[in-house]
């Protein structure tokens, strides 16, 4: 894929990703949660853009030292082409930056594609959450990937 670019997400590009999350999402969030997620000084969001297009977004919120993923998702077709794996490198390469200790996130125990991303970028298995998804009260995994602190 050419011409994709991933940048910080802004208030510009709210509306779109808000159309963008409808595709991807069963339980989609609103335009709303997106415009206050802008407001929200913990939250870092990255966009991925063909040609100006929103395409795929990720995002954590970091908290006392922890990346906590909210969310990653790219449009349907423009899934298996590597965007998801440019948008999780650019979140890892954002956390060594803030010295994070740690990123860490919920998955649907039923969605493999995503394990499986993740697993590629070293996140492992750490626990389970019962009954996570209030849609379907489908079980959460809870993946990590931990961060060695850098001797000074
Ligand atoms: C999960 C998601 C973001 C992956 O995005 P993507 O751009 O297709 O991912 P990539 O092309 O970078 O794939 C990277 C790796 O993920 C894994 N992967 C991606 N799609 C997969 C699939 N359908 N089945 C199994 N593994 C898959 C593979 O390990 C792949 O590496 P490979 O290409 O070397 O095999 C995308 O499928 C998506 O948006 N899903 C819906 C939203 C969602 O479930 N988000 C996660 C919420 S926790």
């Amino acid at each position: 894929m050419k011409n994709i670019t991933i940048t910080r997400m802004t208030d510009d590009d709210v509306s779109e990703i808000a159309e963008l999350e409808k595709k991807c999402f069963a339980v989609p969030w609103s335009e709303k949660s997106f415009r206050d997620e802008m407001q929200n000084k913990l939250a870092v969001y990255f966009v991925a853009k063909d040609n100006g297009k929103c395409i795929g977004y990720a995002g954590f919120w970091n908290v006392s030292g922890e990346g906590d993923i909210t969310n990653v998702a790219v449009l349907p077709e423009y899934r298996k082409n590597g965007i998801g794996s440019m948008l999780i490198s650019e979140m890892i390469k954002t956390a060594v930056t803030l010295k994070l200790e740690l990123l860490t996130l919920e998955v649907r125990k039923s969605n493999i594609a995503a394990q499986g991303l993740y697993k590629k970028y070293g996140f492992d298995i750490i626990g389970e959450r019962k009954r996570y998804y209030s849609d379907n009260g489908e079980d959460a995994w809870i993946m990590t990937k931990s961060f060695e602190p850098c001797e000074e």
